[in-house]
């Protein structure tokens, strides 16, 4: 059934001992990869938004560890395991929301606990890396699947930021469930916020369904109210950046807004992530950090300003929504209808398990 699916994009891949990034901020104009040999460099492209979307975050900074191996064992470093730490904590310091970033780095440092030497060290951290985006892959075909069924045919759905393979290994989370949907004929329309400031809406999600065969309306953010209030849609469908013990979800700035819309509506809400994007460390929203960008991408749009010189921009990248609006929380060991402490500890033990 899934082979069917509309699912053509990847933005990530590791070929002949480099990475290889499709670079987001030249979509949807130029669909480029750039070539990556340096784990440093990794790190720069994931805070300047190369590759940005929490799982695809966790799996560049992943292969970046063996870009770190590799040139400590070209080097044959005596400190080889200093130098791939360097390299870790800067990849930590990246973004500081997602927490499949840190999520990923962990698996890689526990892969490498067990190397012998730096040649050793590479050859398993590609293995784990390459896992880990199947893994993604085969999670969001899964939680697809899975967030489809909850969809009753004839509406439309609305959703935020871009969730979909370009933010993931591939197939996507939200869009996941979105591609899955409308293959099944579940859906009659889909809605996209074009998410300022960024626009991973407009440029992204558009560009992304479009090339899939998906059609598209594009919304600008503060017309979501009045598209919710018309009774089209029948569920906001977002990702996760990092969701907390309690449900409480921290995702694209704007997330909470539409949550509190849908709630005024009678519209359900869905959050739509792999269970590596559950932060069960994290007691609930308060405790997840949200990463603050510079001033100037709200300011400016595509390089040019749009406000006048001395005005400042106030721009978190990131909000949480209560666990309290959120109807589902969809993942690939099955799905939380009004997620609470409780219910999303059920999920441990499977995770525990894999
Ligand atoms: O700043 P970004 O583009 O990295 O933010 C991405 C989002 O907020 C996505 O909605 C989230 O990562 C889920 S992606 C599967």
């Amino acid at each position: 059934m899934n082979e069917t699916l509309p699912d053509t994009i990847r933005p990530i891949r590791f070929d002949g001992g480099a990475l290889y990034l499709l670079d987001q901020r030249r979509l949807p104009g130029a669909m480029r990869e750039n070539r990556y040999d340096d784990a440093g460099d990794v790190a720069a492209a994931i805070r300047d938004m190369v590759v940005r979307g929490a799982p695809a975050i966790g799996i560049a900074a992943a292969f970046a560890v063996v870009l770190a191996c590799r040139s400590a064992a070209s080097a044959a470093a005596a400190d080889w395991r200093a130098q791939v730490e360097r390299a870790i904590a800067q990849l930590e310091a990246s973004r500081p929301t997602a927490v499949n970033l840190f999520w990923a780095l962990d698996r890689m440092r526990a892969v490498l606990a067990a190397c012998p030497s730096a040649d050793e060290a590479e050859v398993r951290t590609l293995a784990e890396a390459q896992r880990m985006l199947a893994a993604d892959i085969a999670a969001n075909r899964r939680l697809g699947a899975a967030g489809a069924e909850l969809i009753e045919p004839g509406r439309a759905v609305l959703t935020h930021c871009n969730t979909g393979s370009l933010a993931t290994g591939g197939f996507g989370t939200a869009l996941g469930v979105i591609r899955s949907a409308w293959a099944q004929g579940r859906i009659r329309e889909v809605f996209a916020d074009e998410t300022r400031p960024w626009l991973q809406g407009a440029r992204l999600t558009a560009w992304e369904l479009l090339h899939d065969g998906i059609p598209v309306h594009l919304l600008c953010e503060g017309a979501a109210a009045s598209l919710l209030r018309s009774g089209q849609v029948g569920w906001v469908i977002v990702g996760a950046d990092r969701i907390a013990a309690n449900g409480d979800t921290a995702n694209k700035i704007g997330t909470y807004g539409l949550a509190l819309l849908a709630r005024e509506h009678g519209v359900r809400f869905m959050v739509a992530a792999p269970v590596s994007t559950i932060d069960f460390d994290t007691a609930d929203g308060s405790g997840i950090p949200i990463e603050m960008r510079p001033e100037s991408e709200v300011l400016e749009l595509g390089g040019r300003a749009i406000a006048p010189p001395g005005a400042r921009g106030w721009n978190p990248a990131f909000d949480v929504t209560p666990a309290r609006l959120i109807d589902a929380i969809v993942t690939e060991l099955g799905v939380v209808q009004q997620p609470d402490r409780a219910r999303l500890a059920a999920l441990r033990e499977p995770i525990a398990a894999q």
